[in-house]
Protein backbone atom coordinates (compact mmCIF):
# COMPACT_ATOMS: atom_id res chain seq x y z
CA UNK A 1 0.00 0.00 0.00
CA UNK A 2 1.12 3.52 -0.71
CA UNK A 3 2.06 5.93 2.69
CA UNK A 4 1.28 8.91 -0.17
CA UNK A 5 4.34 10.00 0.07
CA UNK A 6 7.65 9.62 -2.60
CA UNK A 7 10.73 9.21 -2.41
CA UNK A 8 11.33 11.09 -5.46
CA UNK A 9 12.92 14.81 -4.30
CA UNK A 10 14.02 16.45 -6.84
CA UNK A 11 17.82 18.05 -6.74
CA UNK A 12 17.43 16.73 -3.16
CA UNK A 13 21.57 17.09 -3.41
CA UNK A 14 21.24 20.23 -4.48
CA UNK A 15 19.43 21.59 -0.86
CA UNK A 16 20.76 22.85 1.71
CA UNK A 17 22.08 20.18 4.31
CA UNK A 18 19.67 21.80 6.48
CA UNK A 19 16.57 21.14 4.05
CA UNK A 20 17.63 17.76 3.79
CA UNK A 21 17.87 16.93 7.01
CA UNK A 22 14.77 18.75 7.44
CA UNK A 23 13.03 16.12 4.85
CA UNK A 24 14.08 13.06 6.05
CA UNK A 25 13.43 14.24 10.08
CA UNK A 26 9.56 14.83 8.50
CA UNK A 27 10.10 11.32 6.78
CA UNK A 28 11.08 9.63 9.19
CA UNK A 29 9.23 11.10 12.05
CA UNK A 30 12.96 11.26 14.04
CA UNK A 31 12.53 13.24 17.12
CA UNK A 32 14.96 16.30 17.85
CA UNK A 33 17.58 13.83 19.99
CA UNK A 34 17.12 11.08 17.05
CA UNK A 35 18.38 14.27 14.55
CA UNK A 36 21.05 15.53 17.09
CA UNK A 37 22.59 12.24 17.07
CA UNK A 38 23.17 12.10 13.40
CA UNK A 39 24.14 15.48 13.25
CA UNK A 40 26.91 14.80 15.55
CA UNK A 41 29.88 14.37 12.85
CA UNK A 42 32.56 13.53 15.87
CA UNK A 43 35.55 13.41 14.33
CA UNK A 44 35.07 13.90 10.17
CA UNK A 45 34.70 17.39 9.90
CA UNK A 46 30.95 18.38 8.22
CA UNK A 47 32.51 19.71 5.32
CA UNK A 48 34.52 16.68 4.53
CA UNK A 49 31.84 14.21 4.93
CA UNK A 50 29.80 16.38 2.63
CA UNK A 51 32.47 16.53 0.12
CA UNK A 52 33.35 12.71 0.54
CA UNK A 53 29.96 11.88 -0.45
CA UNK A 54 26.33 12.88 -1.70
CA UNK A 55 23.09 13.70 0.12
CA UNK A 56 24.68 13.66 3.45
CA UNK A 57 22.34 13.94 6.45
CA UNK A 58 25.12 13.24 9.02
CA UNK A 59 27.74 10.62 9.84
CA UNK A 60 28.33 7.55 12.18
CA UNK A 61 31.00 6.41 14.46
CA UNK A 62 32.69 2.64 14.37
CA UNK A 63 35.22 2.00 17.45
CA UNK A 64 38.83 3.00 16.07
CA UNK A 65 41.10 0.80 18.13
CA UNK A 66 44.12 -0.80 17.69
CA UNK A 67 45.66 -4.22 17.32
CA UNK A 68 48.73 -4.99 19.81
CA UNK A 69 51.77 -7.26 18.98
CA UNK A 70 52.14 -7.30 15.39
CA UNK A 71 55.78 -8.51 14.50
CA UNK A 72 55.39 -8.37 10.84
CA UNK A 73 58.93 -9.30 8.17
CA UNK A 74 61.14 -8.21 11.60
CA UNK A 75 59.36 -4.95 12.47
CA UNK A 76 57.04 -4.06 15.63
CA UNK A 77 53.77 -2.63 14.24
CA UNK A 78 50.45 -0.98 16.31
CA UNK A 79 47.83 -1.92 13.84
CA UNK A 80 44.95 0.49 13.76
CA UNK A 81 41.29 -1.51 13.28
CA UNK A 82 37.80 -0.45 12.92
CA UNK A 83 34.70 -2.78 13.27
CA UNK A 84 31.40 -3.20 14.35
CA UNK A 85 32.09 -7.16 15.79
CA UNK A 86 33.08 -7.48 19.36
CA UNK A 87 36.41 -10.16 19.84
CA UNK A 88 37.86 -9.42 16.32
CA UNK A 89 40.83 -6.85 17.46
CA UNK A 90 41.49 -9.53 20.90
CA UNK A 91 41.70 -12.16 18.60
CA UNK A 92 44.15 -10.58 16.31
CA UNK A 93 46.03 -9.04 19.67
CA UNK A 94 45.99 -12.90 20.28
CA UNK A 95 47.35 -14.32 17.43
CA UNK A 96 49.90 -12.16 16.75
CA UNK A 97 51.58 -12.89 20.02
CA UNK A 98 51.53 -16.43 19.07
CA UNK A 99 53.29 -15.48 15.73
CA UNK A 100 56.15 -13.49 17.28
CA UNK A 101 58.55 -16.30 16.51
CA UNK A 102 61.50 -15.11 14.60
CA UNK A 103 61.17 -12.44 12.00
CA UNK A 104 56.70 -12.78 13.24
CA UNK A 105 54.74 -13.08 10.07
CA UNK A 106 56.37 -12.45 6.63
CA UNK A 107 55.04 -10.50 4.32
CA UNK A 108 55.86 -10.19 0.42
CA UNK A 109 53.91 -8.46 -2.62
CA UNK A 110 55.03 -7.41 -5.69
CA UNK A 111 54.71 -4.19 -7.91
CA UNK A 112 51.41 -2.36 -7.47
CA UNK A 113 50.32 -2.96 -10.97
CA UNK A 114 46.12 -2.89 -11.32
CA UNK A 115 44.42 -3.85 -15.17
CA UNK A 116 42.17 -1.32 -16.83
CA UNK A 117 39.92 -3.19 -19.06
CA UNK A 118 37.97 -1.97 -22.44
CA UNK A 119 35.46 -4.32 -23.90
CA UNK A 120 35.19 -3.71 -27.37
CA UNK A 121 31.86 -4.82 -29.09
CA UNK A 122 30.63 -5.17 -32.70
CA UNK A 123 33.44 -5.68 -34.73
CA UNK A 124 34.21 -8.01 -37.27
CA UNK A 125 37.36 -10.26 -37.53
CA UNK A 126 38.04 -9.94 -33.66
CA UNK A 127 41.31 -11.70 -34.16
CA UNK A 128 42.79 -9.31 -36.89
CA UNK A 129 41.66 -6.54 -34.72
CA UNK A 130 43.14 -8.05 -31.56
CA UNK A 131 46.64 -7.80 -33.63
CA UNK A 132 46.01 -4.82 -34.68
CA UNK A 133 45.88 -3.28 -31.61
CA UNK A 134 49.20 -5.13 -30.56
CA UNK A 135 50.96 -3.27 -33.41
CA UNK A 136 49.60 -0.15 -31.87
CA UNK A 137 50.99 -1.24 -27.80
CA UNK A 138 53.11 1.68 -27.96
CA UNK A 139 51.12 4.41 -29.01
CA UNK A 140 48.57 3.02 -26.75
CA UNK A 141 51.11 3.27 -23.83
CA UNK A 142 52.09 6.13 -24.49
CA UNK A 143 48.78 7.85 -25.21
CA UNK A 144 47.86 6.23 -22.05
CA UNK A 145 50.96 7.78 -20.01
CA UNK A 146 50.01 11.79 -21.11
CA UNK A 147 46.63 11.33 -19.15
CA UNK A 148 49.26 10.88 -15.52
CA UNK A 149 52.61 12.63 -15.64
CA UNK A 150 52.77 12.97 -11.86
CA UNK A 151 52.16 9.04 -11.93
CA UNK A 152 55.00 8.86 -14.48
CA UNK A 153 56.94 11.37 -12.67
CA UNK A 154 57.12 9.18 -9.43
CA UNK A 155 58.45 5.68 -11.24
CA UNK A 156 54.54 4.65 -11.75
CA UNK A 157 52.43 4.34 -15.16
CA UNK A 158 51.37 1.91 -18.07
CA UNK A 159 53.27 -0.82 -18.44
CA UNK A 160 51.71 -3.34 -20.85
CA UNK A 161 48.37 -4.24 -22.85
CA UNK A 162 46.95 -7.63 -23.43
CA UNK A 163 44.07 -8.52 -25.57
CA UNK A 164 42.20 -11.39 -25.31
CA UNK A 165 39.60 -12.67 -27.83
CA UNK A 166 36.35 -13.52 -25.40
CA UNK A 167 32.88 -15.72 -26.65
CA UNK A 168 29.86 -14.22 -25.54
CA UNK A 169 26.49 -15.56 -25.64
CA UNK A 170 25.94 -12.86 -28.63
CA UNK A 171 29.37 -13.44 -30.29
CA UNK A 172 32.98 -12.81 -29.79
CA UNK A 173 34.41 -9.24 -28.25
CA UNK A 174 37.70 -7.91 -27.96
CA UNK A 175 39.01 -7.49 -24.07
CA UNK A 176 42.12 -4.99 -23.83
CA UNK A 177 43.77 -5.28 -20.49
CA UNK A 178 45.84 -2.01 -19.80
CA UNK A 179 48.31 -2.62 -17.32
CA UNK A 180 49.38 0.19 -14.95
CA UNK A 181 51.65 0.56 -12.30
CA UNK A 182 50.06 2.78 -9.74
CA UNK A 183 52.29 2.91 -7.08
CA UNK A 184 51.04 4.21 -3.69
CA UNK A 185 47.68 4.74 -4.76
CA UNK A 186 44.27 2.11 -5.20
CA UNK A 187 44.65 3.27 -8.65
CA UNK A 188 41.07 3.27 -9.85
CA UNK A 189 41.01 6.82 -10.53
CA UNK A 190 44.16 6.66 -12.65
CA UNK A 191 43.00 3.36 -14.43
CA UNK A 192 40.11 4.60 -14.79
CA UNK A 193 41.35 8.17 -16.89
CA UNK A 194 43.89 6.20 -18.61
CA UNK A 195 41.16 3.58 -20.27
CA UNK A 196 38.81 6.11 -20.92
CA UNK A 197 41.36 8.15 -22.93
CA UNK A 198 42.61 5.51 -24.77
CA UNK A 199 38.61 3.66 -25.71
CA UNK A 200 38.64 6.15 -28.60
CA UNK A 201 42.22 4.67 -30.33
CA UNK A 202 41.07 1.52 -29.36
CA UNK A 203 37.84 2.27 -31.37
CA UNK A 204 39.59 3.82 -34.08
CA UNK A 205 42.24 0.50 -34.86
CA UNK A 206 39.42 -1.92 -34.44
CA UNK A 207 36.40 -0.50 -35.95
CA UNK A 208 34.11 -1.36 -32.95
CA UNK A 209 32.58 0.27 -29.80
CA UNK A 210 34.53 0.72 -26.84
CA UNK A 211 31.82 -0.27 -24.72
CA UNK A 212 32.83 -0.58 -20.93
CA UNK A 213 36.19 1.08 -19.81
CA UNK A 214 36.95 0.93 -15.98
CA UNK A 215 39.36 -1.17 -13.77
CA UNK A 216 39.15 -4.92 -12.68
CA UNK A 217 38.90 -4.66 -9.19
CA UNK A 218 40.22 -8.40 -9.82
CA UNK A 219 43.84 -7.32 -9.03
CA UNK A 220 45.76 -10.27 -9.95
CA UNK A 221 48.44 -8.33 -10.39
CA UNK A 222 48.53 -7.20 -6.78
CA UNK A 223 49.05 -10.26 -5.37
CA UNK A 224 49.95 -10.50 -1.30
CA UNK A 225 51.85 -13.32 0.14
CA UNK A 226 52.07 -13.34 3.63
CA UNK A 227 53.46 -16.56 6.25
CA UNK A 228 54.31 -17.65 9.22
CA UNK A 229 55.89 -20.23 11.31
CA UNK A 230 55.58 -20.57 15.04
CA UNK A 231 56.13 -23.29 17.35
CA UNK A 232 53.35 -25.89 18.22
CA UNK A 233 53.30 -24.99 22.15
CA UNK A 234 52.56 -21.30 21.28
CA UNK A 235 48.90 -22.44 19.68
CA UNK A 236 48.50 -24.26 22.69
CA UNK A 237 50.20 -27.73 21.79
CA UNK A 238 50.85 -30.69 19.24
CA UNK A 239 47.28 -31.41 19.49
CA UNK A 240 45.61 -27.84 19.47
CA UNK A 241 48.40 -27.27 16.02
CA UNK A 242 47.10 -30.86 14.55
CA UNK A 243 43.27 -29.41 14.69
CA UNK A 244 44.26 -26.23 13.08
CA UNK A 245 45.53 -28.29 10.37
CA UNK A 246 42.66 -30.73 10.23
CA UNK A 247 39.97 -27.15 9.85
CA UNK A 248 42.35 -26.07 7.04
CA UNK A 249 42.03 -29.45 5.30
CA UNK A 250 38.37 -29.23 5.88
CA UNK A 251 38.27 -25.50 4.36
CA UNK A 252 40.11 -27.05 1.40
CA UNK A 253 37.37 -29.92 0.40
CA UNK A 254 33.89 -27.51 1.46
CA UNK A 255 33.19 -24.29 0.32
CA UNK A 256 30.62 -23.95 2.61
CA UNK A 257 33.59 -23.66 5.32
CA UNK A 258 35.94 -22.08 3.19
CA UNK A 259 33.57 -18.81 2.34
CA UNK A 260 33.38 -18.55 6.59
CA UNK A 261 37.56 -19.50 6.73
CA UNK A 262 38.05 -16.80 4.92
CA UNK A 263 35.16 -14.56 6.46
CA UNK A 264 37.42 -14.85 9.42
CA UNK A 265 40.63 -13.40 7.27
CA UNK A 266 38.29 -10.69 5.84
CA UNK A 267 37.96 -9.17 9.47
CA UNK A 268 40.94 -8.18 10.23
CA UNK A 269 42.01 -7.05 6.69
CA UNK A 270 38.63 -5.16 6.05
CA UNK A 271 39.11 -3.63 9.90
CA UNK A 272 42.67 -1.95 8.38
CA UNK A 273 40.82 -1.48 5.44
CA UNK A 274 38.35 0.61 7.45
CA UNK A 275 40.81 2.70 9.51
CA UNK A 276 42.69 3.48 6.73
CA UNK A 277 39.84 4.43 4.31
CA UNK A 278 40.37 2.05 1.79
CA UNK A 279 38.07 0.95 -0.90
CA UNK A 280 36.85 -2.05 1.16
CA UNK A 281 34.34 -3.24 -1.52
CA UNK A 282 37.06 -3.85 -4.13
CA UNK A 283 39.23 -5.70 -1.51
CA UNK A 284 36.58 -8.66 -0.84
CA UNK A 285 35.14 -8.51 -4.41
CA UNK A 286 38.95 -9.47 -5.72
CA UNK A 287 39.56 -11.78 -2.60
CA UNK A 288 36.83 -13.73 -2.79
CA UNK A 289 37.33 -13.78 -6.99
CA UNK A 290 40.58 -14.98 -6.12
CA UNK A 291 39.95 -17.47 -3.77
CA UNK A 292 37.90 -19.44 -6.66
CA UNK A 293 40.29 -18.83 -9.02
CA UNK A 294 40.52 -22.80 -9.91
CA UNK A 295 37.22 -22.60 -10.52
CA UNK A 296 36.13 -23.78 -6.96
CA UNK A 297 35.38 -21.58 -3.81
CA UNK A 298 38.82 -22.41 -1.51
CA UNK A 299 40.67 -20.88 1.31
CA UNK A 300 42.67 -17.99 0.92
CA UNK A 301 44.75 -19.38 3.17
CA UNK A 302 46.51 -22.79 4.46
CA UNK A 303 47.94 -24.21 7.73
CA UNK A 304 50.00 -27.39 8.33
CA UNK A 305 52.05 -28.92 10.92
CA UNK A 306 55.87 -29.72 9.93
CA UNK A 307 58.41 -32.70 10.78
CA UNK A 308 59.75 -30.34 13.76
CA UNK A 309 57.44 -29.48 15.27
CA UNK A 310 56.02 -25.93 14.16
CA UNK A 311 52.63 -24.89 12.49
CA UNK A 312 52.77 -23.22 9.47
CA UNK A 313 50.57 -20.82 8.24
CA UNK A 314 50.79 -19.22 4.71
CA UNK A 315 47.98 -16.70 3.29
CA UNK A 316 47.40 -15.43 -0.67
CA UNK A 317 45.25 -12.51 -1.78
CA UNK A 318 45.15 -9.55 -4.20
CA UNK A 319 44.99 -6.30 -2.34
CA UNK A 320 44.49 -3.07 -4.09
CA UNK A 321 45.28 -0.19 -1.36
CA UNK A 322 46.45 2.92 -1.32
CA UNK A 323 48.28 5.14 0.91
CA UNK A 324 47.84 8.80 -1.12
CA UNK A 325 44.91 9.87 -3.09
CA UNK A 326 41.31 8.90 -2.60
CA UNK A 327 39.61 9.05 0.80
CA UNK A 328 42.91 8.42 2.49
CA UNK A 329 44.30 11.78 2.33
CA UNK A 330 40.89 13.01 2.97
CA UNK A 331 39.59 11.66 5.98
CA UNK A 332 41.36 13.45 8.91
CA UNK A 333 41.55 9.61 11.09
CA UNK A 334 42.39 7.57 8.12
CA UNK A 335 45.52 9.84 7.85
CA UNK A 336 45.81 9.75 11.65
CA UNK A 337 45.42 5.50 11.44
CA UNK A 338 48.58 5.34 8.44
CA UNK A 339 50.53 7.32 10.85
CA UNK A 340 50.20 4.82 13.50
CA UNK A 341 50.30 2.31 11.28
CA UNK A 342 53.78 3.91 10.40
CA UNK A 343 53.45 2.67 6.51
CA UNK A 344 55.57 4.16 3.86
CA UNK A 345 53.92 2.63 0.40
CA UNK A 346 50.45 0.93 -0.80
CA UNK A 347 53.05 -2.25 -1.03
CA UNK A 348 53.84 -2.34 2.96
CA UNK A 349 50.24 -1.46 3.82
CA UNK A 350 49.20 -4.50 2.20
CA UNK A 351 51.95 -6.47 3.53
CA UNK A 352 50.84 -5.68 7.11
CA UNK A 353 47.02 -6.29 6.00
CA UNK A 354 47.66 -9.51 4.96
CA UNK A 355 49.32 -10.48 7.79
CA UNK A 356 46.45 -9.04 10.14
CA UNK A 357 44.26 -11.65 7.78
CA UNK A 358 46.93 -14.38 8.80
CA UNK A 359 47.05 -13.90 12.05
CA UNK A 360 42.78 -13.51 12.10
CA UNK A 361 43.00 -16.55 10.47
CA UNK A 362 44.97 -18.35 12.94
CA UNK A 363 42.43 -17.04 15.96
CA UNK A 364 39.16 -17.80 14.39
CA UNK A 365 40.40 -21.20 13.90
CA UNK A 366 42.31 -21.92 17.03
CA UNK A 367 38.77 -20.82 18.96
CA UNK A 368 36.95 -23.42 16.55
CA UNK A 369 39.22 -25.95 17.44
CA UNK A 370 39.29 -25.67 21.02
CA UNK A 371 36.60 -23.76 23.18
CA UNK A 372 34.46 -23.07 20.34
CA UNK A 373 33.70 -19.12 19.75
CA UNK A 374 30.30 -19.00 21.30
CA UNK A 375 32.05 -18.63 24.97
CA UNK A 376 34.03 -15.36 24.56
CA UNK A 377 31.44 -14.12 22.07
CA UNK A 378 28.41 -14.47 24.64
CA UNK A 379 30.59 -13.18 27.67
CA UNK A 380 30.73 -9.91 25.05
CA UNK A 381 27.19 -10.11 24.56
CA UNK A 382 26.02 -10.34 28.08
CA UNK A 383 27.69 -6.76 28.86
CA UNK A 384 26.23 -5.16 25.86
CA UNK A 385 22.65 -6.55 27.20
CA UNK A 386 23.72 -5.31 30.77
CA UNK A 387 24.14 -2.37 29.28
CA UNK A 388 20.95 -2.08 27.11
CA UNK A 389 19.31 -3.16 30.19
CA UNK A 390 20.32 0.35 31.75
CA UNK A 391 24.01 -1.30 33.98
CA UNK A 392 26.24 1.23 34.65
CA UNK A 393 30.15 0.71 35.98
CA UNK A 394 30.64 -2.16 37.87
CA UNK A 395 26.92 -3.48 37.70
CA UNK A 396 28.09 -4.34 33.78
CA UNK A 397 30.22 -7.13 34.78
CA UNK A 398 28.44 -8.37 37.49
CA UNK A 399 25.29 -8.74 35.37
CA UNK A 400 27.20 -10.18 32.84
CA UNK A 401 28.69 -12.59 34.71
CA UNK A 402 25.26 -13.66 36.22
CA UNK A 403 23.84 -14.31 32.71
CA UNK A 404 26.79 -16.61 31.78
CA UNK A 405 26.99 -18.67 35.00
CA UNK A 406 23.27 -19.10 35.01
CA UNK A 407 23.44 -19.97 30.78
CA UNK A 408 20.39 -17.46 30.51
CA UNK A 409 22.56 -14.30 28.48
CA UNK A 410 18.62 -12.52 27.28
CA UNK A 411 17.88 -9.49 27.43
CA UNK A 412 14.98 -9.71 29.85
CA UNK A 413 16.99 -11.43 32.24
CA UNK A 414 19.42 -9.01 31.83
CA UNK A 415 16.38 -6.23 32.77
CA UNK A 416 15.40 -8.63 35.69
CA UNK A 417 19.01 -8.81 37.03
CA UNK A 418 19.65 -4.96 36.79
CA UNK A 419 16.32 -3.76 38.45
CA UNK A 420 16.73 -6.21 41.10
CA UNK A 421 20.16 -4.72 41.62
CA UNK A 422 19.47 -1.01 41.77
CA UNK A 423 16.64 -2.33 44.41
CA UNK A 424 19.52 -3.03 46.44
CA UNK A 425 19.14 -6.58 46.31
CA UNK A 426 22.04 -9.25 46.05
CA UNK A 427 22.49 -10.70 42.26
C1 LIG B 1 33.31 -14.61 12.74
O1 LIG B 1 33.21 -13.23 12.46
C2 LIG B 1 34.43 -15.24 11.94
C3 LIG B 1 34.56 -16.75 12.09
O2 LIG B 1 33.32 -17.37 11.77
C4 LIG B 1 35.63 -17.18 11.12
C5 LIG B 1 35.78 -18.68 11.00
O3 LIG B 1 34.78 -19.40 11.21
O4 LIG B 1 36.89 -19.11 10.65
C6 LIG B 1 34.89 -17.14 13.49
Amino acid sequence: MSSGRSSRIEGFYKLPYEERVRIVKEWAGLTSEEVNALANFGNLPRDIGERMIENVIGAMSYPFAVAVNFLINGRDYLVPMVIEEASVVAAASNAARMLRHGKGIVAEAGAQEMIGQIHIVNTTAPHAKAARIIEHKQELLDYAAQQDPILVKSGGGPRDIEVRVVDTRKGPIIVVHLIVDVRDAMGANAVNTMVEAIAPLLEKITGGQARLRVISNYATRRVVKAWARTPVENVGGLEVAKRIEEASIIAEADPYRAVTHNKGIMNGIIAVALATAQDHRAIEAGAHAYAARSGVYKPLSTWEVDEDGYLNGYLELPLQVGVIGGATKVHPIARIALKILGVSSAKELSEVMAAVGLAQNLAAIRALVTEGIQKGHMRLHARNLAVMAGATGDLIDKVAERMVKDGRIRFDYAKELVERALRGEQI
